[in-house]
C-alpha cells in the first residue's frame, strides 16, 4: 500500500492494517465509516487530518518516521495525544492483558502452576512501573511543558524559567526516561520458552499476541517522545533562555 493519505478512504487503511483500529479510536473515531475519506472523517470528528494522517503513516510504516514533518506539529497536539495514548494503555490495553493472563493462570491445574505463579507476580510489577511512568508524565513532565508554553510570551520568562529550571528541566525527563517496552519482551519469553502442562492455548495465544501488540505500541510511543516531543520542549526552552 502506498503512504495513507487525507484522501484514501479511512476503510482501505484499516484493511491494510488493522492494528490502527486501536489507534483511531484514541481519537475517538469508532468503525463504520463507510467509504468516507481520512479527511471526511477528520472533519466530522474535529481532528486535523494531516496530523492524524502522519501517525497512521508512522504507526503503519516501520521507515516513515519524518522528523522534520512530526515537529511541524504542535507541542500541545502532541501532549493531547500522548494523553490519550496514556489513557488507552491505563484503562484498554493493561486490562485486556491482565484479565487474560488471570484466566489462563486459573486455566492451568495447581500441579502444573510452578511457572505461573512468577509469571503472574512478573506482570503485576511491570503492571505498576508502566502505571508510574505514565502517571509521572501526565503529572509532571506534560504540566511542566504547559507551564513553559504559558512562560514564553511573557516579559519576565528568561528569569522565571532560571529560577524553575533548577528544579527541572526536559533534560532531567530525558535522562529518567526508561524504555518500558523491553520488559514485555521478556514476559512474552517466558511464555513462549517455559509455559507447561494442560494449559488453554487459545488463551495463552492472546496473551501472548496483546503482549506483543502493546510492546510495538510503546516502541513507538517512546520514539515519538524522546525523537519528537523532547527536541521540541529543548527547543523551546532555549527560546526562553535567549528571550
Ligand atoms: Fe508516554
Ligand atoms: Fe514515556
Amino acid at each position: 500500500m502506498m503512504l495513507i493519505t487525507t484522501k484514501t478512504k479511512l476503510a482501505d487503511a484499516i484493511c491494510y492494517n488493522y492494528l490502527l483500529i486501536p489507534l483511531i479510536n484514541r481519537f475517538g473515531i469508532r468503525l463504520g465509516f463507510g467509504d468516507k475519506d481520512v479527511e471526511t472523517v477528520c472533519k466530522e470528528h474535529g481532528i486535523d487530518a494531516d496530523f492524524f494522517t502522519t501517525i497512521l503513516n508512522t504507526f503503519t510504516f516501520e521507515n516513515y518516521f519524518s522528523e522534520k514533518k512530526l515537529k511541524s506539529f504542535s507541542i500541545p497536539q502532541w501532549i493531547d495525544y500522548l494523553r490519550k495514548t496514556h489513557v488507552y494503555y491505563r484503562e484498554v490495553q493493561l486490562p485486556i492483558i491482565e484479565n487474560h493472563l488471570n484466566f489462563l493462570i486459573k486455566s492451568i491445574g495447581n500441579d502444573d502452576n510452578k511457572n505461573m505463579e512468577p509469571i503472574g507476580k512478573f506482570f503485576a510489577k511491570y503492571k505498576q512501573e508502566l502505571l508510574a511512568h505514565l502517571t509521572r508524565e501526565d503529572e509532571e513532565t506534560f504540566p511542566y511543558i504547559e507551564r513553559l508554553l504559558a512562560l514564553k510570551d511573557k516579559p519576565n520568562s528568561k528569569e522565571i524559567y532560571e529560577e524553575r529550571s533548577k528544579e527541572y528541566s526536559i533534560k532531567v525527563f530525558e535522562r529518567e526516561h526508561d524504555n518500558v517496552d523491553e520488559k514485555l519482551f521478556d514476559l512474552k519469553n517466558i511464555l513462549i520458552k517455559y509455559l507447561s502442562g494442560n494449559y488453554d492455548q487459545s488463551l495463552c495465544n492472546t496473551v501472548i499476541f496483546e503482549l506483543s501488540r502493546l510492546e510495538n505500541d510503546l516502541k513507538d510511543h517512546t520514539r515519538l517522545e524522546n525523537k519528537i516531543l523532547i527536541p521540541m520542549v529543548e527547543e523551546l526552552e532555549k527560546t526562553i533562555k535567549s528571550s
